[in-house]
């Protein structure tokens, strides 16, 4: 699996070329509905904090754990939680945000989500986002669910699957999870995603401007 070494993730951060390793990329924060949607919050902070643009959208359930108006405050942008648009708006969202995004995020990413896009299911925003993100721009997948879920052979065969098909990941985590048990399943912490970000980003041709 395309992952990171979350054991050196702060250390990437720091030794990352640019001084300002975030400044001018648009990032595309994708948020389903798990318990650890509460870290994206402060996720999302860092990565403005940091300097980037970030857009974030969300499913249905997302906005059951956290509202969108936390993530606008930190991002101080539009947060997008519907696939259909405002008619006023003229705009395909799922397709024009992950043409602009230097990398598309998903965390943290649900057992669901992660099963709708390895089997090429759009019923969504995210879901049919991520479908629209080939080609477009990279994607970042952060897993957070409780240890049978991660364990479970349905969901290995999806990480497989996008695995092979290019996508990388972050975590998860061995650790207390919100079930009240401990394993793995506990989403990558914030500082360690940002880590990884950077790192993708280090890779990647930036977009032109397109403001
Ligand atoms: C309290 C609670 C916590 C949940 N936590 C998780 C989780 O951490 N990971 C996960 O994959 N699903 C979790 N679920 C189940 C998802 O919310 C459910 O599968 C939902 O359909 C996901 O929708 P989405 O992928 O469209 O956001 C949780 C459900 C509840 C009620």
């Amino acid at each position: 699996m395309s992952s990171f070494d979350n054991s050196t993730a702060g250390q990437e951060s720091q030794s990352a070329g640019s001084a300002q390793p975030l400044v001018r990329h648009e990032l595309l924060l994708c948020v389903t509905g798990g318990v650890a949607c509460y870290k994206s919050a402060d996720l999302a902070s860092k990565l403005t904090q940091g300097g980037a643009s970030v857009t974030v959208a969300m499913t249905e359930n997302a906005c059951r754990f956290v509202a969108p108006l936390t993530f606008q405050a930190v991002t101080r942008n539009r947060v997008f939680t519907d696939l259909w648009p405002d008619v006023q708006d003229h705009d395909s969202g799922h397709i024009s945000l992950t043409e602009r995004a230097d990398l598309m995020i998903i965390a943290p990413a649900t057992a669901n989500m992660l099963g709708k896009i390895a089997r090429g299911i759009a019923d969504d925003l995210v879901s049919t986002m991520a479908m629209s993100a080939a080609g477009a721009c990279e994607m970042l997948v952060a897993p957070a669910m409780n240890t049978r879920m991660w364990n479970s052979p349905a969901l290995q065969d999806n990480i497989k699957t996008l695995d092979a098909r290019g996508v990388r990941f972050i975590g998860p985590n061995d650790g207390p999870l919100a079930c009240g048990t401990t394993g793995p399943g506990r989403m990558a912490e914030p500082h360690e995603i940002v880590s990884a970000i950077i790192s993708i980003l280090d890779q990647t041709t930036p977009k032109p401007d397109q403001t």
